[in-house]
């Protein structure tokens, strides 16, 4: 008996190891794996490459007047296993990882604007199902029907040092302690507090702290609660 596809959506604060988990799930079930911080991320991009973010600051009234122009799409690559993102046509995966990206992001991601063009995005391609999706708002904006929600959390030390070992790892090393909690931080307060669609639990999601659980054993836990789903 062919099993039921569902929409599994992963939300939670930054750095709490929602792709990893996502691109391990998606793999196993055969699903399409969806990072939609990747395509919050690819706006960004073009709103620095335009000078519409610069000092810090976002010029809103400019990137929602150029959106028409900013074209997201994700393209598989088979030797990966998952999707990587596009921006007018040009991979972006890696810059869109760096830290002047993320010091942007979540001021490009409160703009209502930008939202809706992603979420429209993100239903379509979650329309047949079978799609694991991470986020801040898959559960209660883009997929508040899914079969799975579930809410990632751990402390902002934790997730600090997570990111901070990736970008040691990635051979980034301009970069301190400190100035990778500082955005840690940042974001979390910016993601929770604006007005449009803010990180929330959805209350019928499943909270999961990882701050003590090995990677298997998340995956392990998650991949229980999908059985019994499908
Ligand atoms: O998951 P990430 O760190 O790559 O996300 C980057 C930013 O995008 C994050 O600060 C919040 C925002 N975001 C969002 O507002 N809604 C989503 N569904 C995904 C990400």
């Amino acid at each position: 008996m062919s099993k039921k596809k569902i929409i599994i959506a992963i939300d939670g604060f930054s750095s709490t190891g929602k792709s990893t988990v996502a691109k391990e799930l998606a793999k196993y079930l055969g699903y399409i794996y969806v990072d939609t911080g990747a395509m919050y991320r690819a706006v960004t991009l073009y709103a620095l490459q335009h000078q519409i973010a610069k000092d810090q600051k976002v010029n809103s009234k400019e990137l929602k007047e150029q959106l028409g122009q900013v074209h997201i799409q994700f393209r598989y690559n088979n030797s990966l296993g998952y999707s990587e993102v596009y921006l007018n046509g040009s991979m972006v995966e890696h810059k869109i990882r760096g830290m002047e990206v993320s010091s942007y992001v979540s001021k490009v991601a409160a703009i209502s604007e930008v939202r809706k063009k992603m979420v429209a995005l993100q239903q379509n391609m979650g329309k047949e199902k079978g799609v694991v999706m991470d986020g801040r708002d898959i559960g209660t904006v883009v997929f508040p029907e899914a079969e799975l929600k579930l809410f990632m959390t751990a402390s902002a030390e934790t997730r600090a040092k997570r990111r901070y070992d990736e970008m040691l790892a990635k051979g980034v090393t301009d970069l301190t302690y400190q100035e990778v909690y500082d955005n840690v931080v940042q974001r979390d307060e910016i993601d929770t507090q604006r007005k449009d669609s803010p990180l929330v639990k959805a209350s019928d999601a499943i909270e999961i702290d990882n701050s003590q659980m090995s990677r298997e054993e998340q995956f392990e836990y998650i991949l229980s609660l999908v059985q019994k789903k499908i």
